[in-house]
């Protein structure tokens, strides 16, 4: 396939996307909001565009290839408005400003080398990407522009926050996102531009202009993601236009769904929720409930929480981006450190039954999620079962600790925990596979993984034991 007839087929996708007016303000929609101002979340169309080219979707294929392996990604929010530590838009909701908030400009002096903290923590966490805010809704640059002064290297700062994070994570092995907001409340066509067309123009060169700088001024970048796209529709960004730029100028690079077209990616934000079969999606979520640093919110997600929503994205086929909200000096919060080391540590030992999981059709249990490769089913146990009373009347809990599944259409061949490669037997009906004999604690902190070796597919049918297990009698069955 020649690079012609990909940037071909690619416009021809574009423009057939570029007339998804619903879907652009379904997108508008959800991502113009404060987490605690979110409506239901809307989530964008999921099917491949109607139509589109078999060439475009193998394209898409081999660009998100290391994406679809990689599932875990570090998210950064930072800016101007870690310096006042009360979250990202502080500058809208509290009203500041817009001359005193600029005043912040004078003091956002990040640490050197706070970028090589970042992905050197990312990487320990088991994360393959980052993602970095080069601009966020308030409109400050952390990397160098021509176009306007209002950024760190023209400012206090002085140095090119986005080329040191660049520098950092390729350093580190990582994947290079850029996070890009569409939605501006500093420039002065920011808002203008929703109803005169001059102010338009002006603000979508801006836009075009920026974006073009980053596109070519730090080498190869893995991922651009946009964000926010109030005021305008996909027409009056001209994101069409947009992709196509972007796409000339990083040819291996993908794009999320946030300038009002599908892009590559969906991005259901705060809650896991995966696309339908084809439609490659991310979920992207807070530690606590902050993406800029917000010096206050002590409410912090657990490592087995991240574990577990990292492990529900991976069934669904998707990835999860885990944001942190560094301080001002570009350290990231103490608590949200000791959470990304603990996820880190599970992922040393149980990183392959996350990284390259297929969709896996088999869901939550009482106690368990899975991930699957192949024929390959991971159990992932967050709520170790056994000490029960049961065991002592019922066999079917003997020897404890079992972990059972009900409705499993496949056979197991064989099961050990992942982690030590320790044999695990087990038992197995039509109903029922019980693992049994296993440790009365949990072996691994916080989710245990048991790996079975299936004959086919694993499929669990939610509704087979309801309907085929054998009913005995009206009342008890042993009298
Ligand atoms: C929302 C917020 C924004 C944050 C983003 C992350 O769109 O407005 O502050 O950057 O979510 O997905």
């Amino acid at each position: 396939m020649t690079v012609r007839e990909n940037r071909m087929t690619r416009r021809d996708y574009l423009k057939l996307m570029g007339t998804s007016g619903t879907l652009a303000a379904a997108v508008g929609a959800t991502s113009a909001c404060t987490s605690a101002q979110k409506p239901a979340p809307k989530q964008a169309p999921t099917e491949e565009a109607p139509g589109e080219p078999a060439s475009a979707i193998a394209d898409r294929a081999r660009r998100m290839k290391w994406w679809h392996a990689a599932k875990f990604g570090m998210f950064i929010h930072f800016g101007l408005y870690a310096l006042i530590g009360q979250h990202e838009w502080a500058m809208e909701l509290e009203g500041i400003p817009i001359p005193q908030y600029e005043l912040l400009a004078k003091h956002f002096i990040p640490k050197p080398g706070f970028a090589r903290e970042w992905a050197g923590l990312a990487k320990q966490a088991g994360q393959k990407y980052m993602v970095m805010t080069t601009k966020h809704h308030e409109g400050f640059c952390n990397f160098n522009t021509k176009l306007t002064n209002y950024c760190a290297p023209q400012q206090a700062c002085g140095r090119d926050l986005v080329k040191e994070y660049v520098e950092a994570a390729r350093a580190e092995g990582l994947r290079v996102g850029f996070y890009y907001s569409l939605m501006d409340w500093h420039h002065p066509d920011g808002a203008l531009c929703a109803t005169n067309e001059a102010a338009r123009r002006r603000f979508v060169a801006y836009t075009h202009g920026l974006i073009r700088e980053l596109m070519t001024n730090y080498g190869k970048v893995d991922i651009l993601w946009y964000d926010v796209d109030w005021p305008l529709t996909p027409e009056g960004w001209e994101s069409k236009k947009m992709n196509d730029m972007v796409f000339t100028l990083q040819p291996d690079i993908i794009v999320n769904n946030r300038n009002g077209l599908l892009g590559d990616f969906s991005t259901p934000e705060q809650h896991v929720q995966a696309s339908e079969k084809g439609r490659a999606w991310e979920t992207c979520m807070t530690i606590n409930d902050s993406w800029g640093y917000q010096k206050a919110d002590d409410d912090f997600k657990s490592p087995k929480t991240i574990v577990r929503d990292l492990v529900e994205c991976a069934r669904g086929g998707g990835n999860f981006l885990l944001n942190v909200g560094p301080k001002p000096d570009g350290s990231v919060p103490e608590e949200e450190v000791r959470v990304l080391e603990a996820v880190g540590k599970w992922m040393g030992k149980n990183g392959p039954t996350i990284y390259e999981a297929e969709r896996c059709q088999a869901g939550a249990t009482n106690y368990a999620n899975f991930t699957r490769k192949g024929n390959t089913l991971y159990i992932h146990v967050h709520f170790w079962p056994g000490d029960t009373a049961a065991a002592n009347w019922l066999s079917f809990f003997r020897p404890q600790t079992v972990v059972a599944i009900g409705g499993l259409q496949t056979k197991v061949l064989s099961a050990k925990l992942f982690a030590s490669g320790k044999k695990v037997d087990f038992r197995q009906d039509d109903i029922s596979v019980q693992f049994a004999g296993l440790p009365a604690n949990a072996p691994d902190d916080p989710v245990t993984v048991i790996e079975a070796e299936c004959e086919s597919e694993p499929v669990v049918n939610s509704l087979y034991v309801r309907e085929h297990r054998e009913r005995i009698k009206v009342g008890v069955s042993w009298s």
